[in-house]
């Protein structure tokens, strides 16, 4: 090997060593007679030392070193006279007597610093160089660290890593798919797996009964911070177990990582029913690092003429605790802020409980002293209290009022990073009506098993019924999610009846495991962690890009090897595509 030693262990104790290092010139000094060079490697940096009046050539060699140069160096590790306490190799440095230039570099396009001059899509061009930088290498290797926890934890569970298939077919249900055609089946496409579901239940069906994958998942969908087209999951499937032991388990995975990464201890999860998420936090991913839970105003305020309130589905509010002085530019901001097109909210109502006692509201005309206490009241409010209020359709309204409730936790400093609030969101609701297609969609997915005790409202209430499936939230963010599967093939039949399909469709579609389920299949069930949006979370990162070495960016391009591109017509032509330019 090119070095004894790493840049980042040498100290006191290995004074008057000879020693051998190699890695990338960070940067050099001339002070004249002396040339001071940081070396950097993975593991840290370790100044050389030359001095002009010992060995002048060396020194002039120093001196023409470019940044990011590879070197490789012979020395002696000498105490420094000049110590820096906050580097692991700050009390020494190597007196060098050779230096090998391994390869020069171009001057880079941006600074390798922790605080680089570097913007977003520079650096993702020149990625190589990115994670040359220590915050980058410290999410990859937060990253590893994860990964190396997970997998001794499931292990030691007796979990077995299975790699399912990356070419598989594509079917209609969930997102879109990305497809690749097949050259020796001219016409046809495999399909790249949203996740790999049906594989892990097959996998029970053979009888591995405790299963895990850390897997590339692929789906073509819409990006944003904690979505890419392609990111990894902690995919699990277990046998002969109710929702009650897939939760336990997993709360054990969860507190463990947290334990053995962070040194945090957590508490037993809490459950909410996702009824309860959308009534109390508007979100089926609720932060609650922080309390401040809706509350309901219809009873106190509607028929008082008040035509906003008199018209609304729902009439609901939060009660910002304390924030009853704020002024008149805080105030319009907030109405600023829900009346921005994704928030969608056509103007905010509130009611201070000022610190002398008495109540003031945007809407006093309206109603009388004693209206305003029994909306106080509904909230506990103190004086000192400010309580916002949105009025609307149930859903539309629910779902402002969470963003502004996060407002309001972001403003009064209530959602600290370094502060985790793990939960379970329960009993999802089976189905979702969708109004564009008219027609249900798998809440979850088709796989997932009704509520026993809701099978019959498969027949009367499709709306109605619930399903084994639940999510693990950690500070507003899903960080997963599962479910009790079907194994019966009668039911899995219904489902997807229940989901248009025709029965013929559905065993062109999913034949292979309904089929299966005619097998022994034993009853199971699962869950898939986003291992990526774990990773920002651990992290304290809101991007998911952070953590992941090569990553796409908000188009969904590699700008760096410029994907995705043509190919060349040969290509085309083996795969029996042709491309036809559309106007769009
Ligand atoms: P689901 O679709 O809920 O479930 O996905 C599981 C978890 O994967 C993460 N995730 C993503 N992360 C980054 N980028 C994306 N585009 C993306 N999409 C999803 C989320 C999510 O909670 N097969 C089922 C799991 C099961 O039922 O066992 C599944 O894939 O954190």
């Amino acid at each position: 090997m090119l070095r004894t030693h790493s840049c980042g262990e040498l100290n006191i104790s290995n004074i008057n060593q000879e020693v051998e290092l190699s890695g990338w010139v960070q940067r050099s000094r001339d002070l004249g007679g002396m040339t001071f060079v940081d070396l950097r490697d993975r593991y840290g940096i370790t100044q050389l030392v030359f001095n002009m009046e010992t060995n002048a050539t060396l020194c002039e060699q120093a001196r023409k070193l470019g940044r990011e140069y590879v070197i490789t160096v012979k020395g002696v590790v000498a105490e420094r006279s000049n110590k820096n306490l906050k580097m692991p190799t700050g009390e020494i440095e190597i007196t060098v007597s050779t230096i090998e230039i391994l390869n020069a570099s171009k001057l880079p396009p941006f600074t390798i610093e922790d605080n680089t001059d570097g913007g977003d899509e520079l650096r993702m061009k020149y990625r190589y160089l990115d994670l040359r930088r220590n915050p980058v290498k410290k999410n990859l290797e937060l990253r590893h660290q994860l990964s190396m926890e997970t997998r001794n934890y499931l292990n030691s569970l007796k979990f077995i890593e299975v790699e399912t298939p990356y070419l598989i077919k594509s079917t209609p249900e969930g997102a879109r798919d990305f497809v690749v055609p097949s050259r020796m089946n001219a016409g046809e496409f495999y399909a790249l797996p949203q996740s790999p579901q049906t594989f892990k239940q097959l996998l029970m069906i053979s009888g591995y009964d405790r299963y895990f994958q850390i897997v590339r998942c692929f789906r073509d969908e819409d990006l944003r911070a904690d979505r890419q087209p392609e990111f990894t999951q902690i995919d699990c499937e277990m046998s002969f177990v109710t929702q009650e032991d897939i939760l336990n388990t997993f709360e054990g995975l969860t507190k463990h990582l947290f334990k053995a990464i962070k040194g945090v201890d957590i508490k037993e999860l809490p459950r909410i029913t996702y009824a309860d998420a959308m009534k109390y936090y508007g979100s089926d991913k609720p932060d609650i690092r922080f309390d401040m839970k809706f509350v309901e105003l219809n009873d106190v305020c509607q028929h008082k003429g008040f035509g906003v309130f008199d018209n609304a589905e729902l009439v609901v509010g939060i009660n910002a605790k304390g924030c009853s002085e704020y002024t008149r530019k805080q105030m319009d901001e907030l109405t600023d802020f829900v009346k921005k097109p994704q928030i969608g909210a056509t103007g905010m109502i509130y009611l201070r409980y000022n610190t002398d006692g008495s109540l003031k509201s945007s809407v006093d005309k309206f109603f009388t002293p004693e209206d305003l206490k029994l909306w106080a009241e509904k909230f506990n409010a103190q004086p000192g209290d400010l309580i916002l209020v949105l009025a609307g359709k149930t859903e539309k309204t629910q779902k402002a009022l969470c963003e502004l409730r996060l407002e309001m936790g972001n403003r009064m400093g209530l959602r600290n990073p370094d502060t985790y609030a793990p939960l379970w969101v329960v009993d999802f609701p089976l189905l979702e009506w969708d109004e564009d297609t008219n027609r249900f969609y798998a809440k979850h997915h088709p796989f997932t098993s009704p509520k026993p005790e809701d099978l019959a409202l498969l027949e009367t209430n499709l709306h109605a019924v619930r399903a084994n499936a639940y999510d693990m939230v950690i500070n507003g963010v899903e960080v997963g999610g599962g479910s009790i599967r079907i194994h019966n093939k009668d039911l899995q039949k219904r489902m997807f009846s229940v989901l248009g399909f025709s029965d013929e469709d559905a065993q062109i579609q999913f034949g292979f495991l309904m089929n299966a389920f005619e097998f022994g299949a034993p009853p199971h069930g699962g869950i898939a962690f986003g291992f990526d949006r774990l990773c920002s979370l651990f992290g304290g990162s809101e991007s998911i890009r952070d953590f992941i070495a090569f990553p796409k960016n908000n188009a969904g391009r590699d700008v760096m090897i410029d994907s995705p591109a043509a190919i060349s017509q040969v290509q085309l032509d083996e795969l029996c595509l042709k491309i036809v330019k559309g106007n769009s």
